[in-house]
């Protein structure tokens, strides 16, 4: 697909991170770029981003965790320019929590912020993407939706469901121009793992690094399972390449990554038992950041 100057490009989550990086990448293309996101200062910081980078910045704030809020943003941005060219739904959070430990709004709100979002916005821009056969929708997953990590398993089983909800969004494009593409990142440096709800899971995924190294040594892997952390403007410029190339396969940016998501389909139990000292390293730490307070 085309970006360009009279594109329509919704990015939600673009207050941070790389929903900000995806919206100025899209401004350098001359872009409209709506900017959907709660807090309405870091917005402004994009928005002037955007401007600078060569695109016009239309700034939503919004909840995406509500449904009435999606409906909103997408009437404003159909009122406003008649068209959605492309749909970002990148607005994601973390949780950092055991499963015994996770309290049941936890558990949903990670749901409505990761998964609900994307059904809510992708079902109401559908209608405006089909009348005019044509569009980008790319939801951003993570390799936490390909295979399970410790401690975050509300956000493992929402990541897991965004790629379930691509996979069958795809079927129902058959025979359109509109493409759906899922992504599937590893570690990205933002402000993710501090945003996280239940309390920062950086330190948990940082002791486990030493371990994966070893795993990786150890079983031939050409990447270790915790693999380098990219910038976001590194990991934005993939996925802007994804939509440029109308790709409809799912996108992993993190080399490696794919390979262990394959060996994950292809025997579960053996990659978990691969990974296990991770998982051991994890709990360590999870165990004394909880007593620490
Ligand atoms: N960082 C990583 O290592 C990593 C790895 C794999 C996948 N991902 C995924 O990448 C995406 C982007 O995350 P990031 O790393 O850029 O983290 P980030 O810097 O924390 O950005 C998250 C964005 O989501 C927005 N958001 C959160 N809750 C929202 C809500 N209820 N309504 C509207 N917007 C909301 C935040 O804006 P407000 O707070 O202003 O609302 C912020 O703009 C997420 O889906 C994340 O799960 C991240």
């Amino acid at each position: 697909m085309i970006l360009d100057s009279s594109s329509v490009v919704v990015v939600t989550g673009a207050s941070s991170g790389l929903g900000a990086a995806l919206a100025t990448d899209c401004a350098r293309r001359g872009c409209t770029v709506v900017l959907v996101a709660r807090r309405a200062d870091r917005l402004a910081q994009v928005a002037e981003a955007v401007t600078n980078a060569g695109g016009t910045a239309v700034s939503i704030t919004a909840d995406v965790s509500q449904e009435s809020e999606c409906d909103r943003v997408i009437r404003e941005v159909v009122g406003a320019f008649g068209r959605i060219d492309a749909l970002i739904n990148n607005a994601g959070r973390g949780n950092m929590n055991s499963i015994e430990d996770t309290p049941t709004e936890q558990w949903r709100s990670m749901f409505a912020v990761n998964v609900d979002s994307i059904f809510w916005l992708t079902a109401k821009a559908l209608p405006h993407m089909r009348s005019r056969n044509s569009g980008s929708i790319v939801a951003i997953s993570s390799v936490a939706g390909r295979y399970g990590h410790p401690f975050n398993a509300a956000y493992v089983a929402a990541k897991h469901a965004v790629v379930g909800f691509i996979a069958a969004l795809r079927t129902e494009l058959v025979g359109t121009s509109i493409n759906a593409t899922v992504v599937c990142p590893a570690g990205i440096i933002t402000e993710w793992a501090d945003a996280t709800e239940g309390g920062s899971i950086g330190a948990l995924y940082g002791a486990a690094i030493p371990r994966s190294r070893t795993i990786a040594r150890e079983s031939g892997l050409s990447t270790a399972p915790l693999s380098r952390m990219m910038t976001a403007e590194e990991c934005s410029a993939i996925i802007i390449d994804a939509i440029l190339a109308g790709r409809t396969d799912d996108v992993f940016t993190h080399s490696g990554t794919k390979d262990i998501a394959v060996q994950t389909l292809q025997d579960r139990c053996a990659q978990e038992d691969r990974f296990e000292s991770l998982w051991r390293a994890m709990r360590e730490a999870y165990e004394s950041q909880r007593q620490s307070g």
